[in-house]
């Protein structure tokens, strides 16, 4: 058994006043350097992945921390092109995007990045961004989940789309792709109309990894059907022992291999020595990015791993001819 390590990046630093650090750049948000680094970093201290979270609308105090946020997807592609083998998570929102471009937009970063490719798949509970899509009200609870089962139906029926020997490339005979090895998916349903086929084909990993981060009964239920690794934050232990229960049967409920679904609970590292302690340290002193700072300048083991992917059948979508495949995980 081991364990999947995911680093959720966040410009300077979780911390909100952490881009006052004499250390921190305040223009660091916007540094596509800045974030090769941290991904360059976190594959060297052999994370599995790095992730960032997403909303489309400025969601925090302007004048009080760096609240501008960059496109995920084409952060990670600019840090794809840095790394070799760490994964790639994005949040994207079911709620305020249409399938079709956030299938395209995944395929292409799981292409581009040989494979390394995820997404984290939210309704975003976010008001401020309904108000940038014309909602007048926000969307129920319910209403969003609804529309989030149908999104990923159609998103993972277009990654389904193409087979994998569907490039078949001949220069003699003059074929190109084989249309018969490429399907239409023809989805009618409440929310969405989409012929298809997707204009990506397959990526070296099949498609992209789905990730979910609700814990409420209908988060729990799309992350049961869909998802292969879940982010959740309970607050005990005693909770965080529930919940990893309460989802495993729900996986098995839904006729997946509960060890298909990998729980990654939140974890704050707070590093400090006796030197440090001794000189007045406190937790609130500390930042992700001093503590990549302190990743960088160690040396660590070299990666074996090609890849983060713990791979795992969803329910109702076709099994993939042939998937990457990575080693087990919990
Ligand atoms: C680690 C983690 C990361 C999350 N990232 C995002 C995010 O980037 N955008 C977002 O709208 N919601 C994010 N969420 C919130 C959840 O997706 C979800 O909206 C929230 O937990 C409420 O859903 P629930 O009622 O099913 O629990 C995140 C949650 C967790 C635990």
């Amino acid at each position: 058994m081991s364990i999947v390590l995911n680093a959720f990046l966040m410009s300077t630093g979780h911390h909100e006043a952490s881009w006052r650090l004499p250390e921190s750049d305040p223009g660091a948000h916007r540094d596509v350097a800045h974030f090769q680094a941290l991904a360059r970093t976190a594959e060297a201290g052999l994370m599995d992945s790095v992730f960032f979270a997403d909303s489309p609308s400025v969601r925090s105090d302007l004048a009080r921390r760096p609240a501008e946020s960059l496109d995920p997807v084409l952060l990670l592609t600019a840090m794809a092109a840095a790394t070799e083998r760490i994964g790639l998570v994005a949040t994207a929102s079911t709620t305020y995007n249409e399938p079709y471009n956030l299938a395209r937009a995944f395929a292409s970063l799981d292409v581009i990045s040989g494979g390394r490719a995820g997404w984290n798949a939210v309704t975003s509970a976010d008001l401020q961004a309904g108000a940038n899509f014309g909602f007048t009200s926000a969307p129920t609870h319910a209403e969003r989940y609804e529309r989030a089962q149908e999104f990923l139906e159609v998103v993972l029926g277009l990654w389904d789309g193409w087979d994998d020997d569907a490039r078949v490339a001949d220069k003699g005979s003059g074929v190109h792709t084989d249309p018969a090895r490429v399907r239409d998916l023809e989805h009618v349903g409440r929310h969405f109309r989409v012929k298809g086929p997707l204009n990506v084909g397959r990526s070296p990993q099949g498609s992209p990894v789905v990730v979910q981060a609700g814990s409420s009964v209908p988060g729990v239920a799309l992350a049961a059907r869909y998802a292969e690794a879940v982010f959740t934050a309970q607050p005990t232990l005693a909770e965080g022992r529930d919940f990893h229960a309460r989802l495993k049967r729900a996986v098995a409920g839904a006729g997946r291999d509960p060890e298909h679904c990998k729980v990654l609970p939140g974890l704050v590292p707070i590093l400090g020595g006796p030197r440090r302690r001794r000189a007045g340290w406190s937790p609130s002193s500390t930042t992700w990015s001093s503590w990549t700072t302190r990743c960088a300048s160690s040396p660590r083991p070299q990666a074996s791993s090609s890849t983060w992917t713990p791979r795992c059948p969803r329910t109702s979508v076709p099994p993939r001819r042939s998937r990457a495949t990575a080693p087990a995980t919990s």
